[in-house]
């Protein structure tokens, strides 16, 4: 058993070993690291404020000025293509009594706080300040909203608060190469189902990252096609996890064609993937769902799912159907998981509730343990 130390001081020490035990061997987290709030200011100041959080596709915003808001962990964000063409992500606070700028999401060259009127143009910079004249040593061109730290991939626009993290594609390159040839840079998204679920964050990632539970939650869907044994997972090397589920189905049922160049295994089979903490992209040779996670505290997640396809598949005849389709075995699907994390949910907030053997087919969530205990362990 590897040596322990209180280094989770909300966690039992003993609990956090179990977790830590090679995968054949290894536990899940302790129910404590689920349904704690203590556990939960944790995980935003150690993992969410310093790691790379998707928050929007090029494709949603696809013209200079247009912009959609978010709130992270109690900061309002605001994602903008700016019209010089770049993107970026700042804080939706005005420069002068904090009134959020934007709401919801749109198209503007000029954003102009509700509260006094404060303008300011795509990239930050406050425009005009009405009636400041008299203000002394104020000048607008000295305030700028704070450019938050961000970074493209493949179409995702990440954002991270910590100015001084790691680049994110260095950390996630084996994970690029693994699915280099679905172009999915050229994916966008054509339906978002949103859900409000009361369930910590850590349920669904794990949820989204095996395959084992088709045997049992998705026997009629997924497991026919996608059995739980035929599931693998690779080492990885780095802060992400490939579930790959080879599919015994000749293609996917949806008549959606697959990106080309793809081999055949890639063509027909299902991948959830996740770049911790909380990246989740479910792949096919046709398409796939981004899973955007937005906690709201230790029981509280608010979930988008963005439904994606290749942009040349929306161009074909059809489409509209087959697109509707496709959003619905999706929401079928989760709804299939809803079931079974609204009960865990339950399981874990019980008193009773010990740490759990992990399947070996479960080594995505072990992988994600490892990489949460060592955040959750680094010195704040
Ligand atoms: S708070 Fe925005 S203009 Fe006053
Ligand atoms: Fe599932």
């Amino acid at each position: 058993m590897p040596q322990s130390s209180n280094r989770i001081p909300c966690l039992n020490e003993d609990d956090v070993a179990r977790a830590e035990l090679p995968l054949e061997q290894a536990y899940t987290l302790p129910a404590d690291a689920y349904t704690s709030d203590e556990i939960y200011r944790q995980e935003v100041e150690q993992i969410f404020r310093r790691s790379w959080l998707p928050v929007a596709r090029t494709d949603q915003l696809p013209e200079p000025g247009c912009y959609l808001t978010m709130e992270l962990f109690g900061q309002p964000i605001m994602v903008v293509h700016g019209s010089d063409g770049e993107f970026r992500v700042m804080p939706n606070v005005c420069l002068h009594r904090a009134s959020p700028i934007l709401e919801g999401s749109g198209k503007r060259h000029l954003f102009t706080c509700p509260y006094h009127a404060w303008s300011y143009d795509t990239q930050g910079q406050l425009m005009a300040a009405p009636l400041m004249e008299e203000a002394t040593g104020f000048s607008e061109k000295d305030c700028r909203l704070t450019q938050i730290r961000s970074e493209i991939w493949e179409g995702f626009i990440f954002a991270n608060f910590d100015p001084d993290a790691e680049p994110l594609a260095p950390q996630i390159e084996g994970f690029t190469q693994y699915f280099e040839k679905f172009k999915l840079a050229d994916l966008v998204v054509v339906d978002t189902l949103e859900y409000d679920s009361r369930w910590n964050w850590k349920v669904l990632v794990e949820n989204f990252m095996e395959a084992y539970h088709h045997i049992a939650v998705h026997s009629e869907t997924f497991e026919p096609v996608y059995h739980a044994r035929d599931s693998r997972i690779p080492d990885n090397t780095g802060p992400w996890s490939i579930l790959h589920m080879p599919s015994v189905a000749e293609a996917p049922d949806s008549g959606l064609p697959a990106v080309d160049g793809l081999e055949d295994w890639q063509a027909r089979d299902l991948f959830a993937n996740a770049v911790f903490p909380f990246f989740l992209l479910g792949i096919q040779g046709n398409g796939g769902a981004w899973y955007q996670l937005l906690p709201g505290g230790p029981d509280r997640l608010l979930l988008k799912i963005h439904v994606l396809v290749p942009r040349s598949t929306t161009a074909l005849e059809g489409f509209d159907e087959m697109a509707r389709e496709l959003s619905e075995a999706i929401a079928y699907i989760h709804q299939e998981d809803i079931g079974v994390n609204d009960k865990v949910w339950a399981g874990l907030n019980a008193p009773l509730t010990e740490q759990g053997r992990l399947s070996p087919f479960e080594k995505s969530i072990w992988q994600m343990n490892q990489w949460w205990l060592q955040q959750m362990s680094a010195k704040p």
